[in-house]
């Protein structure tokens, strides 16, 4: 009988082979600031959500090794029943100071962006809600609407007059806007001032994932304070294992939004608490994050010249001036021979395929680090222009 499960599995594997849709998870051996070692073999990463190079910091290193030091390694309980420690507390408060949503904002922290995702949208949404999504959102948020059985309603990619059309015919007694700040896949940056501006005309909620743009944009505070945007209906989440180069994510909102959702949230409430050790390295980060104009210059500059120097390319540049700088490269199956190459040049770049991104706009997601150098960038665009020279 099993037998039958296990074919049937199987089939489903191999077709997707066949689409050029295999995935494998390659072993990193070793690792230190851009510097990969896969398959004996050393790398440069241009794939990494490092933006700012924290992930290997030693002053990093030491503070989580002093923190185990003093709360061990687990939290051993929920944060409803006993798991909630100080440095949470404490990292909540600061993370809510540092990003400020709105007047007054409170924070609660995650283990992971994408459990916060589902936190937020299914305690603010429900059956009789409508959400309305990007079409280019991460997943997460969708799957958020899944689980508060919400009606989710997507709008074409940064198309502030097509959402707006959508929420003037929505009958439902609830709206939330949900969106990506920084594209994950794309690098671009959403209309978050034209969203603003419909959520409030129409009563709407607006989640901002900013999981790309905190530490990065706004001089490190994200993409809100990038574009000078406060507000009581904006909810916002962090990631903390991209810049902040740790893990886990935060939510921070008006006291009420944070309230609800410490009291109520499912993937918060029936989950146990990110070890406190975490929570107190997070904290030194987000004093690295904080003090990052130095970083934030050199990812910069790696930005620019990428996007000066890659110009004429045969792969298609989106418009981002984020450390996201994608090649749309089409094809599955030419994507992973574009990072063949790269990876035979000593480059690793994934190429990322659908369902990750839309059919036929599969790509190689660079990305960009303070870890890097002007030299790997050097590297990178030697090497894409040379491929170029013998592609198609
Ligand atoms: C836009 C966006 N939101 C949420 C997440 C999920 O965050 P996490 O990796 O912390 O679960 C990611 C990436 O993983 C992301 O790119």
């Amino acid at each position: 009988m099993a037998d039958r499960l296990v074919d049937t599995l199987e089939r489903t594997l191999a077709a997707r082979a066949a689409d050029g849709l295999a995935r494998r998870r390659r072993v990193v051996e070793a690792r230190a600031g851009a510097r990969v070692v896969v398959d004996g073999r050393e790398l440069v990463g241009f794939a990494s959500n490092d933006y700012l190079g924290l992930s290997t910091d030693p002053a990093l290193a030491e503070a989580a090794a002093a923190a185990a030091r003093r709360w061990g390694v687990g939290a051993a309980a929920s944060h409803l029943l006993g798991g909630h420690h100080a440095p949470h507390e404490a990292l909540e408060s600061d993370l809510a100071a540092w990003v400020a949503p709105c007047e007054g904002a409170r924070a609660v922290t995650f283990s992971s962006g994408y459990l916060a995702n589902l936190a937020i949208v299914s305690t603010l949404a429900d059956r009789g809600t409508e959400v309305f999504a990007d079409r280019l959102n991460h997943a997460c948020l969708n799957d958020g609407a899944l689980l508060a059985r919400a009606r989710l309603v997507r709008y074409p990619h940064r198309d502030a007059a097509a959402l707006e059309r959508r929420l003037a015919a929505s009958r439902a007694r609830r709206r939330l806007i949900a969106t990506d700040a920084v594209f994950s896949m794309d690098g671009d940056v959403a209309p978050l001032a034209a969203l603003l501006a419909l959520a409030e005309r129409h009563d709407a909620w607006l989640v901002v994932d900013d999981a790309h743009g905190f530490g990065v944009l706004g001089r490190g505070r994200g993409t809100l304070a990038e574009f000078h945007l406060a507000s009581p209906r904006i909810v916002l989440m962090g990631t903390l294992g991209k810049a902040a180069g740790v893990a886990g994510a935060f939510v921070a909102a008006h006291p009420s939004v944070i309230e609800a959702i410490a009291q109520t949230a499912r993937p918060c409430v029936f989950t146990t608490a990110a070890p406190p050790m975490l929570a107190e390295t997070l904290r030194a980060s987000l004093g690295l994050v904080r003090d990052g104009e130095r970083r934030r210059a050199r990812l910069a500059r790696h930005v620019a010249r990428f996007r000066a120097e890659a110009d004429g390319l045969p792969w298609t540049m989106t418009g981002s001036t984020t450390p996201i700088q994608p090649l749309v490269v089409g094809g599955n199956r030419e994507a992973l021979d574009l990072a063949r190459s790269l990876e035979e040049r000593g480059l690793f770049v994934p190429a990322i395929r659908p369902p990750t991104v839309p059919d036929g706009t599969a790509r190689l997601r660079v990305s960009f680090s303070a870890a890097h150098d002007d030299d790997d960038v050097g590297a990178l665009l030697h090497a894409l222009h040379e491929v170029a020279r013998g592609w198609g």
